[in-house]
């Protein structure tokens, strides 16, 4: 059975919780972002309860969005989807290159308050589209035959926060509306969503601030990592290829070095060298018989 979109609804505040994080980094636009929407506000509300107000979660957020990054690079794409972008900057990043095709999607209540971040921001842009999509509709409302895609150009999808708050049946219904999308274009998804529950536990030692957070942001969110999260890599790779798709896991240490966001929190460079270590990013494409 397919969840109403508001319980999904639930899930998009935590946007704010990213574009927070990302302010103390130096990727583009994410300070105007959260000073916009004033994240700010929204993550002193949710610390209120929480003596420990470290944010050493920011480590994953920044190492996620430059690690992808490096993926996109390398798969030398021209047509990019991003699921669930919230407040993500990377399309007006991206579209800055005319040669650059990118489709931002989330729920509807939140593309189009991000279409009108990103206008206040950067005006319109030809070459960058704002779609609402519940990624895990069925049938599916990603973009299968639209004039500004190519379907003789591969695409990238993208994800970074989604996958981790939905149910395996969910889950399932993304992965097969990304399997119909690769068909048609071909291409890969690129995604660090499936930490498992080993990957968790181990992070969480390293930081028990970053496991409060992340025990409130469940509460808010309704949801829980029994349902939500794979127990080890090998029920993910089983998972993934009954879903049609080989994987190949990149470590987030590459960009270890790139992380900008511990001196400006004040967060100890061993507990990121340790939160990245147990951090992937995986990149999915089709099987041959898929
Ligand atoms: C944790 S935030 C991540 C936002 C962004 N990707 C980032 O990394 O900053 C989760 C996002 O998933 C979106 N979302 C939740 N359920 C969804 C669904 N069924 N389909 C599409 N987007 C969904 C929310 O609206 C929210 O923007």
């Amino acid at each position: 059975m397919q969840m109403p979109t508001s319980s999904f609804d639930k899930i998009s505040p935590t946007a704010l919780i990213m574009a927070y994080a990302r302010q103390f980094t130096d990727i583009p636009y994410s300070q105007e972002l959260a000073q916009l929407v004033n994240a700010q506000a929204f993550v002193e509300r949710l610390q209120k309860q929480q003596s420990d107000k470290s944010f050493e979660i920011a480590v994953l957020f920044e190492g996620r969005y430059k690690a992808i990054n490096q993926m996109i690079a390398q798969f030398r794409t021209t047509q990019i989807i991003e699921l669930a972008s919230g407040l993500l900057p990377r399309g007006m990043v991206m579209s800055q290159d005319p040669g650059i095709v990118f489709i931002e999607s989330d729920l509807p209540a939140m593309i189009s308050s991000k279409q009108q971040l990103v206008k206040q921001l950067v005006g319109d842009r030809s070459n960058l589209h704002f779609i609402a999509t519940d990624a895990t509709s069925q049938p599916s409302q990603f973009p299968l035959d639209v004039d500004y895609l190519d379907s003789l150009t591969p695409i990238t999808v993208i994800s970074e926060g989604l996958l981790l708050y939905l149910t395996l049946n969910q889950k399932q219904h993304v992965f097969t509306n990304v399997r119909e999308l690769l068909q048609v274009y071909g291409g890969v998804w690129i995604t660090p969503d499936l930490m498992t529950k080993e990957d968790l536990s181990r992070i969480r030692g390293t930081s028990p601030a970053l496991q409060k957070f992340s025990q409130t942001v469940r509460v808010m969110t309704g949801t829980s990592d029994k349902d939500t999260i794979f127990d080890n890599l090998d029920q993910v790779r089983q998972f993934t290829s009954e879903q049609g798709f080989q994987l190949q896991a990149y470590s987030m240490l590459n960009v270890l070095d790139q992380l900008t966001c511990l001196e400006p929190l004040g967060i100890n460079p061993a507990v990121a060298e340790s939160i990245l270590t147990d951090s992937f990013v995986f990149a999915f494409t089709l099987m041959p018989s898929f």
